[in-house]
């Protein structure tokens, strides 16, 4: 079956394309103005304060766009073909608006969680550096493909990262990669006959596990690495918080990453300013290709993660 172009739906508020596995959804501009103006008196610190007011941004994105268009969004990350969008809203003016957009998407999806700046959101700018404090403030160099949520309380199902703004950046586009299209996968979870259980967290000593803590138990996550699932293949791999307890173990990490990287599946995709990508964070992992190297280089892009309640009962 061609994945190609297939056109899944129109309507008159937004405009959904299948490209691949990815489904791409551009609301008009006339829907997003909408949109806006009817939460023009929401602030971003109200959003940071007022939990509520999250959800109201939610039900006039409901108003804007459709009624069912959080079901719609909820949709596509349920199935197991595609489980990612791609949603485009066009030119924004300031990150206000930005911050408007994303907090309704993540409210129409579920419950987001919080992440080690405190806030439900955060947003990351990479700058020209050439000794950044964290793998994923390094503009020049591959940050690898991995999924996100490590410890037992972070049952990451999705993830967003919205382009906020950019300036001098030519590359940094995101590499993702669905475990349908991971050719050696079958032959990884032969390798790991045991089928191993490991454990996912930091060591104390480790000078992240005080962030890390104050949004956090920092109970270890507990999880193979490859599984499937009533059909449905699955990942929970990100190297830096893996704790191997022996060579064997360490090993097949090696080989999973390896095989990861040299996968010829990977999709290199731009994100234009004012898009947002959202993945099924249990079939696809992400990464960033190396900036081309600028001392002018700034981008931003905004994250947030989120959690199905019905599927995680011990988080309520
Ligand atoms: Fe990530």
């Amino acid at each position: 079956m061609s994945l190609a172009m297939a056109p899944v739906a129109h309507d008159p508020l937004t405009r959904e394309e299948r490209r691949g596995r990815m489904v791409h959804i551009r609301p008009t501009a006339s829907a997003v103005q909408t949109f806006l103006q009817r939460v023009e008196a929401i602030t971003i610190d109200d959003l940071k304060r007022i939990p509520y007011k999250r959800y109201i941004c939610a039900r006039e994105m409901l108003a804007a766009f459709g009624d069912d268009f959080g079901d719609r969004l909820r949709a596509v990350l349920d199935d197991y073909e595609t489980g990612c969008l791609a949603l485009h809203f066009g030119e924004l003016s300031n990150q206000q608006d930005c911050v408007l957009i994303a907090t309704a998407v993540s409210h129409l999806l579920s419950k987001p969680i919080p992440e080690p700046s405190g806030g439900y959101f955060g947003i990351t700018t990479v700058v020209h550096d050439d000794a950044p404090s964290l793998k994923i403030l390094d503009p020049y160099r591959y940050f690898s493909l991995h999924t996100d949520g490590v410890f037992a309380d972070n049952p990451v199902d999705w993830l967003m990262m919205m382009k906020l703004e950019e300036q001098n950046a030519i590359g940094g586009e995101s590499r993702l990669l669905h475990m349908a299209d991971f050719d050696a996968f079958e032959r990884l979870c032969r390798l790991d006959g045991s089928n191993t259980i490991f454990s996912f967290g930091l060591d104390e000593k480790d000078r992240r596990y005080e962030i890390f803590s104050k949004v956090s138990s920092m109970e270890r996550g507990r999880s193979r690495i490859l599984d499937t699932v009533g059909g449905q293949r699955r990942i929970k791999f990100v190297d830096q918080f893996i704790l191997p307890e022996t060579i064997a173990e360490a090993t097949f990490i090696e080989k999973v990453h390896a095989a990861l990287e040299d996968c010829e599946a990977i999709v290199v995709e731009p994100l234009p300013v004012g898009s947002m990508l959202i993945l099924n964070n249990s079939v696809w992992v992400h990464g960033r290709a190396p900036f081309k190297r600028n001392p002018g280089l700034q981008r931003s892009l905004l994250r947030q993660y989120g959690y199905f309640p019905h599927r995680h009962p011990y988080m309520r």
